[in-house]
């Protein structure tokens, strides 16, 4: 029997038109949120995401700058932009997409935006406040995780989850999302040596690795959740995840396809965070 696929599109389309409503009502207030994206270089899968961004407030409307930095900029100049953000009243979040050219030290630009825009979730404030279970702007991918389980129907809470990667960007965060919603949570990575063993015991199983169908069938516990949160492009230009999905749909249950899993799901809780940080900034 085949699983159910999990539509991350619908579920992302579904976000947004709340999102709009919202805006809608902000905006009889005098309220627009407000979100700057900033870009050094020309990498062009950055190039991508920073369009999507930019799409993405135009059609739900945001207010929106984006700055486009040669390489060449300095760590002092991409610093000074950064503080000029945090004091401007019409911006409410704030993004520098990563990863940065060499020269410039990224965790010295992610600690100087404020904690109250930083609409990643990377500041340290954010990321300890995700720890202790504290109110904070939720990493975006982490949070469309949950988003998507939820929104499945799928009851988290008691379940085994197992994480496979343990990046600071999705493993790490997810997992302590995942303990939040009460799972229990096992996590796996590059030199766990029962890795298969460990995932059949999944529940409820997210691949963020990034190497292309690395997940096969013998990872996957029958009926069991899998939420395959990896990007990889293969050489033919295709996308792929984590997840080899063709053979692991045979034995799982509910299952995100790449692309339409997950990936429509980030910008849209980088939405949602810039309209709660609006929401905070305006009492
Ligand atoms: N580059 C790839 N993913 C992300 C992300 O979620 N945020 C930022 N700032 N840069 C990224």
């Amino acid at each position: 029997m085949t699983a159910p696929i999990i539509n991350g599109k619908q579920v992302s389309d579904d976000i947004r038109e709340s999102i709009r409503q919202e805006v809608a009502a902000l905006a009889k207030q005098g309220v627009t949120p407000g979100l700057a994206v900033v870009l050094v270089g020309e990498d062009p899968a950055s190039q991508v995401y920073v369009r999507n961004k930019e799409k993405a407030c135009h059609d739900l409307g945001y207010y929106s700058e984006v700055h486009r930095l040669p390489a060449s900029t300095s760590q002092e100049e991409l610093l000074a932009l950064v503080h000029k953000l945090n004091e401007q009243q019409n911006i409410n979040g704030i993004l520098v997409q990563l990863p940065l050219p060499k020269h410039i030290d990224e965790k010295a630009i992610i600690d100087a935006i404020a904690v109250e825009k930083d609409v990643d979730g990377f500041h340290p404030v954010n990321v300890g406040n995700l720890v202790i279970g504290d109110d904070s702007l939720l990493p975006c991918t982490p949070a469309g995780v949950i988003e998507l389980i939820k929104r499945a129907g799928i009851e988290i809470a008691g379940k085994h989850a197992v994480v496979i990667g343990r990046s600071n960007i999705v493993g790490k965060p997810v997992s302590l999302l995942l303990q939040r919603e009460n799972a229990t949570v096992t996590m796996c990575h590059s030199r766990t040596t029962n890795m298969a063993e460990l995932a059949r015991q999944a529940d409820i199983l997210v691949v963020a690795i990034g190497k292309a169908n690395f997940i096969d069938a013998s990872y996957v516990k029958p009926g069991a959740v899998v939420i395959d949160v990896g990007m990889n492009r293969l050489e033919n230009g295709k996308l792929a995840g984590d997840v080899d999905f063709e053979s692991v749909k045979e034995v799982s249950g509910p299952i995100t396809p790449v692309p339409g899993g997950v990936g429509p799901m980030t910008i849209t809780m980088l939405m949602r965070n810039t309209l709660v940080a609006a929401k905070r900034a305006h009492g």
